[in-house]
């Protein structure tokens, strides 16, 4: 019996991987795979309550994606401000609460003006927690909590400074995927994910389905968190 198996993710995050290549596939340009992106969002967003999962942290624009091309930024930038004004009175009837995690610094007044309004309209919902990371980077962001602690004349310790981090107070990733195929962090949640357990899906993300979402659970339910004990501690 898996007696010290680990209950249901109640925190799951998503690199989001996988939009260009599934575009490039079917000949589109790379801006069709970030809109069926959307898509898939809206699909795992509402997959979410019922697996008893009470936050999603996605990571939608990295602090390095603003070196792609300038039509890619801008489309991305564009798709950003389009979704929100189409999904948030939804979002709002759902119970969902958003919040975007990162730097506001480089986003237009628009883009701007549309995260702050989103975040406004959820605020007193209490359903899933969803954390859309954009323009984010899990290094900009603990170089912003050491900074603020440092201004304020504050102690660093990993309680004030995963405090100042901009993904608190949501707790940290129990469940951490990647879809697209690839094996690595890419600067998402260095912090948080210090003990989150990985999975890795080949399924580009706008192929992403509840069935994927299901199957990273039930790995992650046989899985053993140790957090540096032994089997037999937290068995
Ligand atoms: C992820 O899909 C979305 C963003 C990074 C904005 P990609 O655009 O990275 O898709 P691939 O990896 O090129 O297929
Ligand atoms: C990570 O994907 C960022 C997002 C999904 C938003 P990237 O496609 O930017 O990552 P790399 O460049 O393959 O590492
Ligand atoms: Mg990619």
């Amino acid at each position: 019996m898996l007696s010290s198996s680990a209950p249901s993710p109640l925190h799951v995050a998503i690199v989001m991987d996988g939009n260009g290549r599934w575009a490039s596939k079917r000949f589109l340009p790379r801006l069709a795979g970030h809109k069926q992106g959307v898509d898939t969002l809206k699909r795992i967003v509402r997959a979410c309550p019922s697996r008893s999962i009470g936050t999603l942290t996605v990571f939608a624009f990295s602090s390095e994606n603003w070196s792609r091309p300038a039509e890619e930024v801008s489309g991305l930038m564009d798709l950003l401000a389009t979704a929100l004004a189409r999904e948030v009175s939804q979002l709002k009837k759902e119970g969902v609460r958003l919040r975007f995690v990162g730097s506001r610094s480089g986003l237009s007044d628009k883009v701007k003006a549309g995260l702050a309004a989103a975040e406004l309209d959820t605020v007193s919902n209490t359903g899933l927690e969803l954390n859309i990371c954009f323009n984010y980077g899990g290094r900009w962001d603990i170089v912003q909590a050491a900074s603020g602690l440092a201004e304020r004349g504050e102690p660093i310790t990993e309680q004030t400074l995963g405090a100042a981090l901009a993904l608190s107070p949501s707790a940290d990733p129990d469940l951490f995927i990647r879809t697209g195929g690839e094996y690595r962090i890419s600067n998402f949640l260095l912090w948080q994910s210090a003990y989150s357990e990985f999975f890795f899906s080949p399924a580009l993300w706008p192929d992403f389905t509840e069935q994927d979402l299901d199957a990273a659970i039930a790995e992650y339910s046989a899985r053993e968190r140790r957090f540096g004990k032994t089997s037999e501690q937290v068995r």
